[in-house]
């Protein structure tokens, strides 16, 4: 016997990427629907070998389904998540609405999975921010053994990350600028962003830092342990799939870089590719569509006592967003609704 389950944003990059991924683990389903906004009405998507029509999230009554994965953003969530909770449908939101509710876990499975059982208190389950789900998965390992005291990131995030529309603006301003007068003005990112890199990520905050960054300090404390210190700058790439960081860690207890490299490859979720050679390394193109989440340049920082550098590499659309919403979804039934 399987879940019934409804995909919420199913004509977004990561409602899409939840039916692939849903279809490629085979999670156990015995009915599913797809729904988007009205305009998208009757819009087809694929689910393996189906094709699914898309109906109105407005009008839909989500009473006697199992699990919705909500891919839609925060407005859209704040209105409908709360609707479908209601009715008895655990919701697994990819939106930052929840993601700092105290009443809502925040959950990685390789990292927290035993986080799912707060679930019951708002029948709500938050998906991380794409940029720390990646950074958690290779910082709980290293932490288990040598206690991180501070970790100062820097991000490479792709177009993917700000939606549909930003794959659209990367796209048609990269073919612009060599055609003369069909260049393309930047619309969702607030600077050009094909040829170039932009510094800002979501709004700024008083402190100065973005949200973005800021959500990296709150969600990884949230994850693994409020002691450990972030500090992030994150910075937007002309890449259409795939997150990078260059994450420099300091640990209370010393590790050296071999046991680091053998604690990375036995943990969860994690690929190791780290030869010190030309091309020795992993880069976004080849991450794309892949689970892992990769980890190269695995080196001693020896400007300080206790630190490690290294680089993490991710399909911000799979780990990032819709691989870690079906791995929720399995954590809880395999501990919770065990129906699967
Ligand atoms: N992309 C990432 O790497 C990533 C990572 C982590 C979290 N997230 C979060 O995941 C969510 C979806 O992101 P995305 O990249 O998939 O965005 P997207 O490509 O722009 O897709 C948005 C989806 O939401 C639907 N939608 C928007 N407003 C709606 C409304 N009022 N009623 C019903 N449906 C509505 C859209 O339907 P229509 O097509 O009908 O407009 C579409 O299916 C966002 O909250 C985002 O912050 C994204």
């Amino acid at each position: 016997m399987g879940y019934k389950v409804v995909v919420v944003g199913a004509t977004g990059n990561v409602g899409r990427e939840m039916l692939n991924i849903l279809d490629e683990r085979q999670f156990p389903i015995d009915e599913i629907t797809v729904l988007a906004s009205r305009k998208s009405l009757g819009t087809e998507v694929s689910f393996g070998e189906k094709t699914l029509t898309t109906l109105d999230l407005d009008t839909f009554d989500f009473t006697g389904w199992d699990i919705a994965l909500f891919a839609v953003g925060s407005d859209a969530t704040k209105k409908y998540a709360p609707k479908a909770a209601a009715t008895g449908c655990v919701v697994i939101d990819n939106s930052s609405l929840y993601r700092y509710d105290p009443d809502v876990p925040l959950v990685v499975p390789e990292v927290n999975p035993e986080a799912v059982l707060g679930y019951s208190k708002k029948n709500i389950i938050a998906n991380p921010n794409c940029s720390t789900a990646q950074m958690v998965v290779a910082l709980k390992p290293l932490h288990d053994r040598a206690r991180i005291k501070r970790v100062v990131v820097s991000t490479y995030q792709s177009v993917s990350g700000s939606g549909k529309d930003a794959i659209d603006e990367l796209w048609n301003q990269t073919k612009g600028v060599y055609v003369p007068g069909q260049e393309v003005a930047p619309s969702v990112y607030p600077k050009q962003i094909a040829f170039n890199v932009i510094p800002h990520i979501d709004v700024f905050l008083d402190s100065g830092e973005t949200k973005e960054e800021w959500k990296m300090v709150a969600e990884t404390k949230k994850i693994i342990d409020p002691s450990i210190k972030v500090t992030a700058t994150c910075v937007r790439v002309p890449v259409f799939v795939g997150h990078s960081e260059s994450i420099n860690i300091e640990f209370e207890d010393f590790l050296d870089e071999e046991e680091a490299r053998e604690i990375l490859r036995e943990a969860p979720g994690i690929m190791v590719i780290d030869k010190r050679e030309d091309g020795g390394y992993v880069t976004p193109v080849e991450c794309v569509g892949d689970f892992a989440t990769f980890i190269s340049r695995i080196r001693q920082d020896s400007t300080i006592d206790n630190g490690l550098n290294l680089w993490c590499v991710s399909d911000n659309l799979r780990k990032g967003a819709a691989l870690n919403a079906v791995q929720i979804a399995e954590t809880l039934g395999a501990r919770v609704l065990k129906k699967g």
